[in-house]
């Protein structure tokens, strides 16, 4: 009985090594400035480099942890709910956006979030993160239980 060989050899290309970006945060309260790797989103570095901020989801989604982005460039493809007029308007998510270049971020907690919200709002975009008939892709929280039957 023959036998086939069924190897194949496939190029793996190593990875980019990371980049190490220096970002300056502005609130108004103060700013801070850390470093972030171009492998990590920007909010874990936040974290790490001892600065509260807020989230939930960290999937960009909720966008508890929205900052303006002042100067710099990002990859936000991560993010759940990605939209060309958020980019446009300065907006992003920091729990999916990894820097590209040294960034200045601009962040109210109190106020950024609203002002992402309303911007979405005004261009129909939450409507579109949830067209009609189709709920989203998932659910925090617990379950709802099932209505029981008469
Ligand atoms: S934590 Fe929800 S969008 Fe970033």
């Amino acid at each position: 009985m023959g036998m086939e060989d069924f190897t194949a050899s496939i190029e793996v290309k190593p990875a980019a090594p990371a980049e190490i970006f220096t970002v300056r945060l502005e609130r108004p309260d103060g700013s801070w400035t850390f470093e972030a790797s171009s492998d990590e989103y920007l909010l874990y570095a936040m974290i790490d480099a001892g600065i509260q901020t807020p989230f939930i989801c960290e999937q960009g989604w909720c966008l508890a942890c929205a900052a303006k982005l002042v100067s710099g460039k990002v990859d936000d493809s991560a993010a759940l709910t990605r939209y060309p007029e958020d980019a446009e308007a300065g907006f992003l998510l920091l729990c999916s956006a990894r820097p590209l270049a040294d960034l200045v971020l601009y962040q109210d907690i109190h106020e950024t979030r609203r002002e992402m919200t309303q911007h979405r709002i005004g261009r129909n975009q939450l409507a579109r993160a949830y067209p009609p008939g189709q709920r989203a892709g998932f659910r925090r929280g617990r379950r709802r239980l099932a209505t029981p039957k008469p």
